[in-house]
């Protein structure tokens, strides 16, 4: 899973996991992280999701992180927004009014490059990376946020059934990701609709709070 195929997937637009609206487990369950209306939240690999337009309509500064250029010049455009683009290491960085999203490998992003981070909106970001990548990227994304809360939406289905994208990531594997820095709560679960459900005879998206342990 690495941009290659991913460029593939956007080139060919075989991008079923984007909405046509922002997501409905965002919608109800935000209020649950509890901070400032314009508090800067992060969005990892975020796509062209609508839920960036729906957490800056909701005053927040958003900051978010994607591969492909074209994705990411579409969230401006539909916003009516120019953005300035500048360079930011390997990365280049799209920047207008409150939304800044950076082009290219989120693992060149650094806690410099992102400022402060009051939340983690994660939604089909850990499930779009293959198991040995999973680790890294949950070490990685504690690290250039100091463990930020996290609203976390993940799916669980028989893996055996089907390949990923999007991978499952049952309650036991976020547990060893986040267990030892996070208090986690698991605030709904229902059941997985569409191709993967039907390839993986089932399964359900679970969506978590994470709060950094007091040490
Ligand atoms: C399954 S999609 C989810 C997108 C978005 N979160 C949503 O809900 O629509 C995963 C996205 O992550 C991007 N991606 C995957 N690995 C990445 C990486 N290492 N750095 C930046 N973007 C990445 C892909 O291009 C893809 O757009």
């Amino acid at each position: 899973m690495d941009e290659g195929f991913w460029e593939e997937r956007w080139r060919e637009n075989r991008i079923g996991f984007h909405e046509p609206e922002a997501n409905a487990l965002l919608v109800d369950h935000w209020d649950r992280l509890d901070i400032a209306p314009d508090a800067p939240v992060f969005v990892p690999l975020c796509g062209k999701s609508l839920d960036l337009d729906w957490l800056l309509a909701r005053g927040h500064a958003v900051t978010g992180v994607e591969f492909n250029r074209m994705a990411v010049a579409e969230v401006f455009a539909r916003l009516g927004l120019t953005p300035a683009v500048t360079k930011a290491g390997p990365l280049e960085c799209f920047t207008a009014g409150a939304l800044r999203l950076y082009v290219g490998d989120a693992f060149a992003l650094t806690a410099a490059m992102l400022g402060p981070v009051a939340a983690i909106y994660d939604r089909a970001a850990l499930i779009a990376l293959p198991p040995e990548t999973r680790p890294r990227y949950a070490r990685h994304l504690m690290e250039v946020t100091g463990t930020a809360p996290q609203l976390l939406v993940t799916m669980a289905y028989d893996q055996s059934q089907t390949n990923g994208p999007p991978f499952s990531v049952p309650a036991e594997e976020v547990t060893r990701h986040y267990g030892a820095r996070y208090d986690m709560a698991l605030l709904t679960t229902r059941p997985l609709g569409g191709p993967v459900a039907l390839r993986a005879g089932g399964g359900e998206e679970q969506v978590r709070l994470l709060h950094p342990r007091v040490a």
